[in-house]
């Protein structure tokens, strides 16, 4: 199945990012941190839990297809290159410029340095802007944070072995991240011939 054939068009432009959805041991973990803030802290939904790998800003149908294709072809010719990786996070952080609440950690698998620097080059072959920082692995747990909490933090470590490409959506009920395509991310193992979309 091809990942193109699954986006459904839209006009215009679609704030869109790479990212990757913490496992479900690892997001319950997660919540449990999120239950224990409070105001003036605003949680995440917990569905919306996400770590970020590329941001990509506004971007219009055919440039997001255009994306999908080759990172399509890059999963059926050349696996390797998208490389399953692990990511521990285990440091809690207010970062005062987003004022978000996030737990963090350090950019240390190689596979993830060599998947976020083939996503950023992906983004700037299709015309999307520079990225603004260099990627810190982390998890955005509430925004409106302008002081850390006191949490009782335990460290939260996944590996991750498929990306999604996000739309991060406007709904009555607040912003809303929607899977649009799915790659596996390859274990070494055995080639992977397919991606698949949600
Ligand atoms: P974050 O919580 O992981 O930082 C959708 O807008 C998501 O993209 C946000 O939740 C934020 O994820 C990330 N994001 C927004 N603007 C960004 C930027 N300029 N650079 C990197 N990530 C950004």
């Amino acid at each position: 199945m091809d990942s193109n054939n699954q986006l459904v068009g839209w006009s215009g432009e679609r704030r869109l990012f790479f990212g990757v959805a913490p496992p479900a041991p690892q997001r319950d973990a997660l919540q449990r941190l999120l239950l224990q803030l409070s105001a003036p802290f605003v949680p995440v939904l917990a569905s919306n839990l996400h770590l970020t790998l590329r941001f990509l800003g506004q971007v219009g149908f055919s440039q997001a297809m255009a994306l999908c294709q080759q990172l399509d072809e890059l999963v059926a010719e050349a696996p390797s290159t998208l490389a399953a990786f692990a990511v521990r996070l285990d440091a809690i952080e207010c970062w005062s410029g987003p004022k978000v609440l996030c737990l963090s950690g350090d950019l240390q698998d190689p596979a993830l340095v060599a998947l976020d620097q083939r996503l950023d080059q992906l983004a700037l072959a299709h015309g999307l802007a520079p990225r603004q920082h260099p990627l810190r692995p982390h998890i955005t747990l509430a925004r409106h944070a302008r002081s850390l909490p006191t949490l009782q933090v335990t460290p939260v470590a996944f590996s991750a072995n498929e990306f999604h490409l996000y739309h991060s959506e406007s709904t009555a009920d607040g912003v809303r991240y929607r899977v649009l395509a799915t790659w596996p991310l390859s274990d070494g193992q055995e080639p992977v011939r397919h991606c698949y979309s949600k």
